[in-house]
């Protein structure tokens, strides 16, 4: 997929002021210093479209971008991480929860791994979250610059493994370096064909 356009739209801490659900959506989320920004940015190629989004206002938490006027990306903070007390973070991630369980338009959450990183608890009880509600998910392992190839692999292999513990079958996944782009195209292909096969499906 080629990037034409990313525009940013709006950020919103409720999801039903969101915007109008008339295109199909793609979320990204990770706990904090994943790597998000980075690599929504390595995405779009542009280098300061995430950072639009980094309005002090800490209860704007949900970010749209439309890209190519044909789908939506959105951008969610970490789930429990926001750098607020504890009460209000529940509020957030609670927020969260109802804007992935209700999107109409929410094609895939993409659930990004720092690929150094171990399974954490938090991260597991929110991958199991997703898949228990049906919210369609895929996994993103950043950063894999920082590690070999064959050491991203292995680390990658590991993980997965953890995870079948509590998944029949895995979820996509794709090892990406915001540095290296490696894994852009991967990334950008797989949204590509969820939404054809979306406008097909709405089309029959
Ligand atoms: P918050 O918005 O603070 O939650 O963080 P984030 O998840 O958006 O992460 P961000 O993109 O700001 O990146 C965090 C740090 O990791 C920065 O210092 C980035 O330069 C670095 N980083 C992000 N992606 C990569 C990558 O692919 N490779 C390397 N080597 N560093 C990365
Ligand atoms: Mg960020």
């Amino acid at each position: 997929m080629h990037i034409k356009s990313a525009v940013y739209i709006s950020s919103n801490s409720d999801h039903q002021k969101c915007p109008a659900p008339d295109l199909p959506e793609f979320a990204f989320i990770g706990r904090s210093n994943v790597g998000k920004s980075s690599l929504i940015n390595a995405l779009t190629n542009l280098n300061k479209l995430a950072k639009v989004s980094a309005t002090p206002g800490k209860t704007q938490i949900i970010n749209h971008f439309k890209i190519n006027n044909e789908w939506y990306l959105v951008d969610l903070p970490g789930y429990g991480y926001a750098k607020v007390g504890k009460s209000q973070r529940a509020g957030f991630s609670q927020m969260i929860k109802y804007y992935l369980i209700e999107r109409p338009n929410l094609l895939c959450t993409f659930v990004l791994i720092d690929i150094r990183h171990e399974q954490q608890a938090n991260d597991r009880e929110f991958i199991n979250w997703l898949g228990s509600e049906g919210v369609p998910l895929a996994l993103v392992f950043t950063k894999a610059d920082k590690l070999s190839a064959k050491a991203a692999q292995q680390h990658v292999a590991q993980y997965l493994a953890q995870m079948q513990a509590d998944w029949e079958e895995l979820p996509p996944y794709f090892i990406t370096s915001a540095e290296t782009k490696q894994g852009r195209e991967e990334l950008l292909r797989y949204i590509q064909d969820i939404n054809q096969q979306h406008a097909k499906n709405i089309a029959s």
